[in-house]
């Protein structure tokens, strides 16, 4: 597991983001994948951001919909997502002592045409967010598909920014500070899927 995890600690320090291609393999991202729409289909999906007072903000910003992972009624395969975050979380605390306590997560899916305006997920609802981490679940990406994950790397004053693309390629994983960078969703010609969350301070 250390392999897996020393390139996206190494990423963050030196690029302000991490990603390895290979956190779940390619039977792992299928077998999520097909949860996810079982659940979907089940009805346990929610538009992101309804239920709050910031409905019509958050509708205007992002159009994917949500549903969060629970240790308690996780399937197998959820369940050894989770362990493996959680050993990724105990290896960040060993190696650069962020005093990481808590994790959340939740799968995501943006249907077609739907995207996430540029934003910064600290100011979003919780300050314990320290790292912001995306897992993608799309088996058959291709990078004519769009989707891309756009990242807008600070740079000293004055310099113009640079921005990154990633593809959302099943299996791939992104990590970046939660307060630092600001980023956003392209849209995209299929269903994107993701499992997306949050490694929380104290
Ligand atoms: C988010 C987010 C990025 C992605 O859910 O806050 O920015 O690539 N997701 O899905
Ligand atoms: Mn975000």
């Amino acid at each position: 597991m250390i392999d897996l995890f020393e390139p996206i600690i190494d990423g963050i320090l030196t690029n302000g983001y991490g990603s390895t291609d290979e956190f779940l393999t390619p039977d792992e991202t299928k077998v999520l994948a097909s949860r996810l729409h079982q659940r979907r289909g089940a009805g346990q999906f929610r538009e992101a951001g309804t239920g709050n007072q910031q409905v019509l903000v958050e509708n205007a910003m992002r159009g994917d919909e949500i549903m969060w992972l629970d240790e308690t009624t996780a399937t197998p395969e959820e369940a050894v997502f989770l362990h493996r975050i959680g050993e990724f979380v105990a290896y960040m605390n060993q190696t650069c002592y962020l005093g990481l306590r808590d994790y959340e997560f939740h799968y995501a899916i943006y249907p077609p045409g739907t995207v996430y305006k540029r934003h910064l997920d600290r100011f979003h609802s919780d300050s314990r967010r320290k790292l912001s981490v995306i897992c993608y679940l799309n088996t058959d990406w291709n990078d004519l598909d769009g989707g891309q994950l756009a990242l807008y790397l600070p740079t000293a004053s004055g310099d113009t920014e640079r921005q990154v693309f990633i593809s959302p390629k099943g299996g791939r994983l992104v990590c970046f500070e939660s307060g630092l960078l600001e980023h956003e969703v392209l849209i995209a010609t299929h269903e994107r899927l993701s499992i997306t969350g949050w490694l929380k301070t104290a």
